[in-house]
């Protein structure tokens, strides 16, 4: 993080007078060391302190004007920017600050996972298999990876998106919250999860980059809720139960999803889903069981491990550790 007298670091034109960027961690010293090496490029020493370490342990002053993070997620909350930004807006910015991004929303629709992965198996491609390993042996148990998957046709969608995560960055603030919304399906299909994408608002009055429909650095994330596919037509409504509380990191929340979807034939069928940032709960990540591979079952033979997904997987790592993967679908 660093605090400039003048003017944001990276922008000569910015109008206000002071600015925080928050920075990367520790972990991240090479980055530190790269962007003190620049610095004096930028401008003279005097304008422009930078401080290495997270946010949320640092003290400075004076107070900072503008805060620019890159800590958004694909789920917009993941990396705890509610948490990280209110922090900041109560310890470490003027009143009245500017946060920069302004907004993110998650929104989510309906959808089958088979659908967002055309014509291919759905599994994860050997390759992954060690990365796997890594994320489930990190544990110590197996759990749902959240499975994010990039460039999802827009005909696999079955309803509209609706925002189920809201996080306002210069206004009310929200560490956890939780939205009811129907979704009301719009095509005949089948139904067993949700996919997730961001939105994200860099100043109050921009286009928002769309996750969905945009090349960004973000992806959209499959939730699964049902254990089968479930038959739905236009008219029947998927009523989703999302929410986010913080976890005992008290940065990164994690989620729960409950689902009602309601079929013309009068049945509702349940379904849910816990996604923890980290740890798990005790039994099943989901009422109704697991989607995914378990490491119980995952011998190097087992049957989920053979034909596994042709798209390109990236590992996503923290610490040093895989925490999710991707699944790609070419374009
Ligand atoms: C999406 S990356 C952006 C990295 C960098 N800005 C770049 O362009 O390569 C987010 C970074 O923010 C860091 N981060 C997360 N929470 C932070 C906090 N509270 N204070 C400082 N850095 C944080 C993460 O470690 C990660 O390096």
């Amino acid at each position: 993080m660093g605090s400039s007298q003048q003017r944001h670091p990276d922008s000569r034109d910015f109008k206000h007078p002071r600015a925080c960027r928050l920075r990367a961690r520790p972990s991240s010293t090479q980055r530190y060391v790269g962007e003190a090496v620049n610095l004096p490029a930028l401008a003279s020493p005097d304008r422009i302190t930078l401080l290495l370490g997270e946010s949320t342990s640092l003290r400075f002053a004076p107070r900072a004007d503008v805060c620019v993070a890159e800590i958004i997620g694909s789920l917009a909350d993941a990396e705890g920017a509610a948490a990280v930004l209110a922090d900041a807006r109560t310890r470490l910015m003027e009143p009245g600050g500017l946060v920069i991004p302004h907004r993110a929303v998650t929104l989510a629709a309906a959808v089958r996972l088979s659908d967002l992965l055309p014509d291919q198996p759905v599994a994860f491609a050997e390759s992954a298999l060690p990365y796997m390993r890594d994320i489930l042996d990190w544990h110590g148990r197996p759990f749902d990876v959240r499975l994010r998957v990039e460039n999802p046709p827009a005909d696999a969608l079955l309803s509209e998106g609706a925002p189920v995560e809201v996080l306002d960055f210069n206004g009310d603030l929200q560490t956890q919250q939780c939205t009811t919304t129907g979704l009301a399906i719009t095509r005949p299909g089948l139904v067993d999860g949700v996919l997730t994408w961001l939105n994200l608002w860099c100043l109050p009055d921009d286009e928002p980059l769309d996750a969905l429909r945009m090349k960004t650095n973000w992806v959209t994330i499959y939730l699964p809720l049902f254990d089968s596919p479930v038959p739905v037509e236009p008219g029947d409504v998927l009523e989703l139960t999302f929410a986010a509380a913080l976890s005992d990191d008290w940065v990164h929340p994690d989620y729960q999803l409950q689902a009602v979807l309601h079929t013309a034939d009068g049945r509702q069928h349940r379904g849910a889903l816990v996604s923890p940032h980290h740890g798990a709960p005790s039994g099943p990540t989901r009422s109704t069981g697991s989607s995914f591979p378990r490491t119980d079952r995952h011998g190097p033979d087992a049957p989920a491990h053979r034909g596994l997904a042709r798209g390109l997987l990236r590992a996503f790592r923290r610490d040093g550790k895989v925490r999710s993967l991707e699944v790609a679908r070419p374009r």
